[in-house]
């Protein structure tokens, strides 16, 4: 006998996402970077559960999603100028920040870090979302462990949808990569994760280009950077030259992961065009849902172009490494 697989409702309803996180649940929810896998960062068990869902190890911590700005105090005991500068600035918006916790958020939500990540993120419905739970929102990217992020609810529903009930539908997101994750390191912004909002733009608040400290190895210490990550199941190599690279691996069925040219005179067995105009923004937001696409035609390689070096251009970049890490 056939027995029909359990997959999750996918809907607009805030009230029952609100109702599942309250009663310990895990639900999938958009945000202007990627999906998230939302539960009560209170509710231990909860979280637990996200860590099972996503076959997560428990070294690698959680984001915790807060509705607003006026609440940090209740998670943190303190905010450094230099980071409530930042906040004032991008809150809701891409930017994480990392602060000394308060008791009230468990060990296993920063995987017993003293310093919590926090965001609020900027979409409507699960802005609503977290003003009606008016609780923290422990949510990781809604992927199994080491693939690529979700970016819109159908990407949540194919992999995860028979392990979660419900999944918010906001529809695609806007940013399309993860928010950056900074720190006040002396005095100076660090940056420990590049993501949806660009070095220029903090540099813009604070007079400053930030310090970057993103480990390019395996180090269990700051998990969201391992090396391996955001990876499809088809080998991706980043190439200066695409030209130089196709002709190297000639015989190859062959894949384009380009910014904004074609390649006419190369015979690609498929190619994604990521902004034809050029525009980066509009490239990161379609890099996940991309890559994607090219995994799923089983081809023996993906050419990725490697991006130029401002705005979101170090952020793509450090994901096309990642992705491309044997
Ligand atoms: O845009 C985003 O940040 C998305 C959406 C859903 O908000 N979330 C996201 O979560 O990317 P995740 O779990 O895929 O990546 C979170 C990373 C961790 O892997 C870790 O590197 C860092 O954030 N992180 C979280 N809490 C931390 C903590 N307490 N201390 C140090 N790093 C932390
Ligand atoms: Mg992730």
């Amino acid at each position: 006998m056939e027995t029909e697989k359990n997959t999750a409702r996918i809907g607009k309803d805030i009230a029952h996402a609100a109702a599942v996180i309250r009663m310990g649940g895990v639900v999938g929810i958009p945000t202007e970077t990627v999906y998230g896998l939302g539960a009560n960062a209170f509710n231990e068990k909860a979280v637990l559960e996200i860590f099972r869902i996503k076959n997560r190890p428990f070294f690698d911590p959680l984001i915790v999603h807060i509705h607003s700005a006026a609440v940090l105090e209740r998670y943190v005991t303190g905010v450094d100028p230099l980071i409530r500068k930042l906040t004032r600035a991008f809150w809701p918006g891409p930017l994480t920040v990392l602060l000394p916790r308060q008791y009230c958020i468990p060990d296993l939500v920063t995987s017993g870090n003293p310093l919590v990540a926090i965001r609020v993120p900027d979409h409507p419905l699960t802005l609503a979302l977290l003003k009606e739970l008016d609780l923290p929102v422990a949510a990781p990217s809604a992927n199994p462990f080491g693939y690529i992020s979700p970016t819109t609810p159908e990407h949540v529903a194919l992999q995860l949808g028979d392990k979660i009930p419900y999944i918010l539908d906001g529809g695609a997101c806007a940013v399309g990569l993860e928010s950056t994750i900074v720190q006040a390191v002396d005095g100076e912004v660090t940056v420990l994760r590049l993501g949806g909002l660009s070095l220029e733009k903090i540099a813009a608040v604070t007079g400053k280009m930030p310090v970057l400290a993103i480990s390019t190895h395996s180090d269990p210490k700051a998990p969201g950077q391992l090396d391996k990550h955001y990876s499809p199941r088809t080998p991706l190599r980043v190439a200066e030259d695409i030209s130089v690279a196709f002709a190297a691996e000639a015989g190859k069925r062959i894949g384009l992961l380009s910014f904004r040219e074609t390649y006419p005179a190369l015979s690609f067995a498929a190619s994604a065009v990521l902004s034809a105009r050029g525009d980066m923004d509009e490239a990161a937001t379609g890099l996940f849902a991309a890559m994607r696409r090219l995994d799923a035609l089983d081809l023996d390689l993906i050419l990725a172009e490697k991006f130029p070096a401002e705005g979101l251009g170090p952020a793509i970049n450090d994901r096309l490494a990642r992705a491309g890490a044997k």
